[in-house]
C-alpha cells in the first residue's frame, strides 16, 4: 500500500449520476480484485473517500463512482491533468480457490464495480455467471464488461432493462433452473446482501460479500468502519475486509 500522487487522465459520465475516473500512477501497482483506494478529494474534506478499484491497465487505474454528497461531487469536478493523493491498494479483496470453477457474481448499485475487477481477473480461467441489478435503464453500466462473462443477467427494479427483479432474485431463479455455482461473490447494498445471505445459507453455498461501511483512515487505525461478526467479535471493514465470508459477518 502506498500514498500515490496521481494525475487525472479522464473523468467521464457512464450512466445517470455515475462517473468513471482514470488516474495515472507514477509506477505500476499490484492490485487484487475487490481491493479499494482511498481518494483525497481535497477542499475541507480531511477524510478520504473509499472507492473500489474497478480496472487496472498498466499505470492507469479506473474507479467508478456514484455522485452522492460533497466528496463525490468534488471527485466529479476533477479534470484531466488535475492531481490528487490516492492511497492504494487497500483491503483483502476477493479470492477464488483453484477448486472453485463455477463462480456467481451478484451485484447491485455501486457494488457492480468491484465485481468488474473480479471478472477481469478470473474471466478467462473460471466459468462466471453475473447477476447484476440496476435501479432502472438509465443506471445500467459496465455491460460491455459483463457481456464477457460466461453468462450475464442484467435486471432492474422497474423492469426498464431486463426483467423486473433484483440481483438476488435473478440469481435464485437461475439456481432453481440448475445453475449451481461453487462460490458466490457479492457486493451491493446491505439489504441485498442480507437477502443473499438467507438464500446461500438455505442452499448451503459458499459466499463472500464485500461490505461498504463509512470509513476514516482506510488502514485499520481509527475503527470508524467496524462491523459485527457472528462470533460476537468485531472487525474493521477496511483492514480485515472489505470481503468477508457471509456466514462470519452480521448483516
Ligand atoms: C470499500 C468500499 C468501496 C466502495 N466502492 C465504491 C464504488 O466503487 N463506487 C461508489 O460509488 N461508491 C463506493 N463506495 C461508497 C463511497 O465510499 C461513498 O458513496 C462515498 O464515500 C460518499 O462520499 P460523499 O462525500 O459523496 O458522500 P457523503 O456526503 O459522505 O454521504 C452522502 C450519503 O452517502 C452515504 N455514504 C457515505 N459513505 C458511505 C459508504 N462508505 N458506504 C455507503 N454509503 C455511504 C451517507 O450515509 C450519505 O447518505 C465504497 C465504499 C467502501 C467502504
Ligand atoms: S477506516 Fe479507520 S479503521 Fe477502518
Amino acid at each position: 500500500m502506498k500514498d500515490y500522487l496521481v494525475t487525472v487522465v479522464k473523468n467521464e459520465k457512464i450512466a445517470e449520476n455515475i462517473h468513471a475516473i482514470t488516474f495515472l500512477l507514477k509506477e505500476e501497482c499490484k492490485v487484487r480484485c475487490g481491493q479499494f483506494g482511498n481518494i483525497a478529494v481535497g477542499g475541507t474534506h480531511l477524510l478520504r473517500r473509499p472507492i473500489a478499484i474497478c480496472k487496472v491497465d498498466g499505470r492507469e487505474v479506473t474507479f467508478c463512482y456514484q455522485v452522492k454528497g460533497d466528496g463525490t461531487k468534488r471527485l466529479q469536478a476533477m479534470e484531466t491533468g488535475d492531481t490528487c493523493n490516492l492511497l492504494m491498494p487497500l483491503g483483502n479483496g476477493f479470492f477464488v480457490e483453484d477448486t472453485e470453477q463455477k463462480v456467481a457474481l451478484v451485484g447491485g448499485g455501486v457494488g457492480v464495480f468491484p465485481l468488474i475487477s473480479v471478472l477481469r481477473k478470473y474471466g478467462q480461467s473460471k466459468e462466471i455467471s453475473a447477476y447484476i441489478g440496476y435501479r432502472n435503464q438509465n443506471a445500467v453500466c459496465g455491460v460491455e464488461e459483463f457481456a464477457k462473462a460466461h453468462k450475464f443477467v442484467g435486471v432492474t427494479d422497474d423492469g426498464s432493462y431486463g426483467e423486473k427483479m433484483n440481483a438476488v432474485q435473478a440469481f435464485e431463479k437461475d439456481l432453481k433452473a440448475g445453475n449451481r455455482p461453487d462460490v458466490v461473490l457479492a457486493c451491493g447494498p446491505t439489504p441485498m446482501l442480507r437477502a443473499l445471505k438467507v438464500l446461500v445459507e438455505k442452499e448451503n453455498l459458499t459466499c463472500f460479500v464485500s461490505l461498504e461501511e463509512r470509513m476514516g483512515c482506510g488502514i485499520g487505525a481509527c475503527v470508524v468502519c467496524v462491523c459485527d461478526l457472528t462470533n460476537g467479535k468485531k472487525a474493521r471493514v477496511c483492514k480485515d475486509g472489505p470481503v468477508f465470508n457471509a456466514k462470519e459477518v452480521v448483516l
